[in-house]
């Protein structure tokens, strides 16, 4: 299959009511990331980032998969048969869109309904919220088979999850059910299976509702003072509200202020702005 496999087929998607839906594509190799995979993701995920109908991305998996990490022959052996140099490439291929994620202009969510292993963990971080069926299964399977947690995968689970959880994770290459993936902070929340697109679209569908631009400041910021000290955080903070200012060309802050002091049709700890009135 793998050597007729075309490129563009290796990733699906379609856009409904400002959701884009990204979907792995290839179910009959559980979603593996091929280096045409990889390739067809950073195509995809680039073509979508900017457009005006498009205010959310939530990646899901074809078939029984949501991920099963790397693939074992296109990833590595067949890029090692060709040397340093395909190595590289295959890496930087797959690090390239999992980082064009992490910082996505627009809120991204994982829909893990299925398997989801080792490589996986880089676009599951990358995705601002991941939701999964209690039927998911959650593994750092490289120790099975004789590799580290490499592609970022060690660095999620110890970001995300309390360290002795995550060294017995890493250490005994057992999987976690969608359940025990929400317990230990690997995902927001796990559901059955029959609910988990629509409260992802729930979700989805609040988050189109609000201002874009804040958003996008609000999501960088989390990622962003997770290194920092306090006050280091303080100062970035400060001058990237000053940056918002600049970049919400829809001046919200302004509209909102409005629409709560002056108009009061609405009140801010119980939702948010009306976005189409532009008044000031
Ligand atoms: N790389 C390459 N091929 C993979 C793959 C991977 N990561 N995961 C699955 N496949 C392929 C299998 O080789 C098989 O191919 P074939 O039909 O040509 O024989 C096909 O996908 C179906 O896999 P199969 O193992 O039969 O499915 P399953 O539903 O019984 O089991 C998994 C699913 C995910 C538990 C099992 O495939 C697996 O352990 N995959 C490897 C997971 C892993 O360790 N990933 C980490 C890599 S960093």
């Amino acid at each position: 299959m793998s050597t007729e496999e075309r490129e563009e087929d290796t990733v699906r998607y379609e856009i409904e009511n400002n959701i884009a839906w990204v979907y792995y594509n290839r179910p009959a190799k559980r979603n593996a990331q091929s280096p045409k995979l990889n390739r067809q993701m950073l195509k995809v995920i680039t073509e979508l980032e900017f457009r005006d109908d498009v205010g959310v991305l939530v990646l899901g998996g074809e078939g029984p998969a949501w991920c099963a990490g790397m693939d074992l022959k296109e990833y590595f052996r067949e890029t090692e048969a060709e040397g340093l140099h395909g190595v590289r490439k295959a890496q930087r291929e797959a690090y390239a869109w999992w980082e064009r994620l992490r910082w996505y202009q627009k809120p991204t969510i994982a829909m893990v309904h299925g398997w989801c292993f080792g490589g996986a963990y880089g676009p599951l971080f990358a995705c601002d919220l991941a939701f999964a069926a209690d039927e998911a299964q959650f593994g750092l399977s490289e120790v099975n088979w004789g590799i580290l947690p490499g592609g970022g995968a060690t660095k999620v689970a110890v970001d995300l999850m309390p360290m002795r959880v995550a060294m017995y994770h890493a250490m005994m290459g057992e999987n976690l059910s969608g359940q025990d993936a929400a317990r230990y902070n690997l995902v927001n929340e796990s559901m059955p299976a029959d609910q988990l697109k629509a409260r992802v679209t729930a979700v989805a569908s609040k988050l189109v509702e609000k201002n874009w631009a804040t958003v996008k400041y609000t999501k960088d910021a989390v990622r962003r003072v997770k290194e920092m000290t306090y006050d280091n955080a303080e100062d970035y903070l400060i001058r990237l509200q000053e940056g918002l200012n600049w970049f919400d060309k829809s001046d919200g802050r302004h509209v909102a202020m409005k629409q709560f002091l002056d108009d009061k049709t609405f009140k801010p700890g119980l939702g948010h702005y009306d976005k189409n009135k532009t008044e000031v």
